[in-house]
Formats: C-alpha cells, structure tokens, sequence
C-alpha cells in the first residue's frame, strides 16, 4: 500500500466525486488549537455551561495527576460552525475525522452510539477513540514507500445521522477496477436474508460500481463500504485504503493478495456485468462472535465498581481489599466505610 493511497481514501478527496451515491455530509477544516487538544492525552471533555465558562465543574479527584480540563466555550468560533453544521444535517450527526469515525469509543457516550448533537459530544467520543488517535498520529502505518508523508490537512466530517440496518452493509475489495471480493460487514452476526438473497445483493452491488464507482475514483486498488436500503438501492459509505490497515472481515489480506481467484459461494446469473466475485457472509447462527469493538471498552466491573452501579460487587470488591491487609491501620475506617456505603447504596435502591 501507497502513501498516496491513503491519501485518496481521505473524506474530503472521494466525497465531491461521489456527494450524489452517499449520505450528505459536510467537512469542516479543524483549527490548530483544536487539533491541539486532540492530540493531547491530559485533558477532559467538560461541556461547562453554554455562555458562561466559570461554570466549568472542578476537578475532585485525588489523583496526583492534573488533568487540565477544556471547556469547548475555548473553542467559540469552532463550536458555532459546527453547531450550523449539525442543524443543516437536522440536528444529530455521524462524525469522522479524515478516514475513521469512533466506532470504538461508542461505550462511553451516554446513548452507547455515536450520534451526536453537539461539539461537546463529538469531542467526548474523538477523545476515548484509538481509530481517531490512529488519524492523528500514524495515518501511513504499513505503507511501503519511503516518501516523506504528505502534509494532512485535519478535518472534521460530519454526516446526517442515518439509522443503517448492519445486515444490509456490505464491504468490497476492488482490485484493478474489479471486485474481486464482497464481505458481509457485521459479519460478527448470521444474518438470514443474506442467504436466500444473495444473488441480488451481489447484481445490486456490482451494478451500482459499474455505473457509479469503477474507473472514476483516483486509484485501481480500493476497499468500498455499501449499504443497500431496504428498496434495493445501493449507497455508498465510505472509501478505504487497499491494505492492512483496512479490515478484511471474512477474508484475509493473504487471500486478497495473492492474486489466486477467490472461491465464490454464489453463481453470477448476469455474466455480462463482471465476473461473480466471491461473496461470503455468516452462514449459521454457530458462528456468532463478540463485537470486535467490545476489546476497547473497559471491563464491566470496573465500570460497575465507578459508578456504583451494581452494590454487591463494590462491597466485594471492599471486603478483597480488607482481606488483603491493604493499609492496616485504616482497615476499621474501610469497614466502616463499607458498612456505611453499603446502607447508603440499599437505601438509594
Ligand atoms: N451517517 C451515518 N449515520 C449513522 N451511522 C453511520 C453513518 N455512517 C456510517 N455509519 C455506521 O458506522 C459504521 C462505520 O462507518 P464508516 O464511515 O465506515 O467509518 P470507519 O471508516 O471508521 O469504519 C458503518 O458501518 C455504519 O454502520
Ligand atoms: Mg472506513
């Protein structure tokens, strides 16, 4: 894989080309000084209060490290244009930096999805996402060339948020113009209607690159996402580099290279649009898997034992502690704590 090909799976290179196969979208440059605190691993996301930045909660914690706290009210100019923006995609958006979205920060958003309303909002999950930290801090991972990276002009994409039915996305591994591969993307899930539809699915899709995509985006090898709504049509979704970085889902990148033909589960009725691609989903509920975001949430107890969510666990997790001896000399107060909190957690539930 190529520098440059990164390059042309940027938002901002392949949305103009394709605005009218897509879901509308709008890219807005990002600031120096929000680039900045992007990057930056020491500080949190405090809404504060909308007009007045004295608002912004303190810091409470015990911890020795100083977490520097940034209001979004720093960023005003920002904050408004994307608020427009927001309000001209109808209020709620999918939002992306220059290739990723983040998928693996959805947890801790307080709707657990990455729909958002605000600046606020986007900077809370832009923050707890490693696919965002990946676009800032090592976007030629893997490439082969030597070349110096080309310069990157961050930007913020914001899509209308669109509720996409995961059995209906589909991932296409194009090689020299053709597909030569098509991969069920939630392929953690068995989803029925791909089987008994398959064949349509795979003409759909090949029509809709014929006539839309092949030939007209600036490299030959590329990754292309597609969802096909419940009417048949085909969408496009997004553009991704010809690689490892690009996740192959029910393939693998060994088989995408070898330039071996691929063995297709289907027969291609339609000769005459290319030849059948191999086309593999989730054949039998056996198969169902995890999530492959969930390895970045943090585990469920410590967040139970945070928020105080599950009683029994914490004074468990108190009772270890007392067990262990952990500082002796306090180990009446911490049963006291305990018996203390544990009437407070009963009596709150
Ligand atoms: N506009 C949107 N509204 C809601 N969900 C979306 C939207 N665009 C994409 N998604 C969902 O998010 C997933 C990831 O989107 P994608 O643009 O491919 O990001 P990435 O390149 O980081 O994987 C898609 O598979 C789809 O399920
Ligand atoms: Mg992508």
């Amino acid at each position: 894989m190529k520098k440059e090909q990164v390059v042309n799976c940027q938002f901002s290179v392949w949305y103009p080309l394709f605005k009218k196969h897509t879901i509308k979208s709008l890219i807005l440059p990002i600031p120096q000084n929000v680039i900045d605190y992007l990057f930056d691993d020491g500080t949190l996301v405090v809404s504060g209060s909308e007009n007045n930045s004295s608002q912004t909660q303190t810091n409470n914690s015990d911890s020795d490290e100083e977490d520097v706290q940034v209001c979004v009210c720093q960023f005003p100019d920002f904050k408004i244009r994307v608020q427009e923006a927001i309000n001209v995609l109808g209020g709620r958006v999918f939002p992306k930096l220059n290739w990723s979205a983040p998928r693996d920060a959805n947890w801790i958003a307080l709707n657990s999805s990455l729909q958002c309303q605000s600046l606020c909002d986007i900077f809370l999950l832009f923050k707890s996402s490693d696919f965002i930290t990946h676009d800032l801090t090592q976007p030629f991972l893997h490439c082969s060339d030597d070349s110096p990276d080309p310069t990157i002009n961050y930007e913020l994409v914001l899509r209308k948020w669109s509720e996409l039915i995961p059995g209906a996305e589909f991932r296409c591994f194009v090689k020299e113009n053709k597909i030569i591969a098509i991969s069920q993307r939630d392929y953690t899930q068995h989803y029925q209607h791909i089987a008994k539809q398959e064949d349509s699915i795979s003409s759909a899709i090949l029509e809709f690159f014929r006539d839309h995509i092949q030939y007209q985006f600036p490299d030959e090898d590329f990754v292309l996402d597609v969802y096909r709504d419940s009417s048949g049509r085909v969408w496009l979704i997004d553009f991704n580099p010809f690689g490892e970085v690009t996740d192959s889902f029910l393939f693998t990148w060994e088989e995408l290279t070898s330039g071996k033909n691929l063995t297709a589960n289907q027969t291609q009725e339609d000769t005459a649009l290319q030849e059948g691609p191999a086309f593999r989903y989730t054949t039998s509920e056996v198969t169902v898997q995890p999530s492959p975001c969930l390895s970045y949430r943090i585990p469920r107890d410590f967040l139970d034992l945070t928020t105080g969510e599950d009683a029994y666990k914490l004074i468990d997790f108190l009772k270890l502690v007392s067990e262990m001896g952990i500082k002796t000399t306090e180990t009446r107060t911490s049963v006291e704590k305990e018996r203390k909190l544990s009437h407070r957690l009963h009596s709150c539930t």
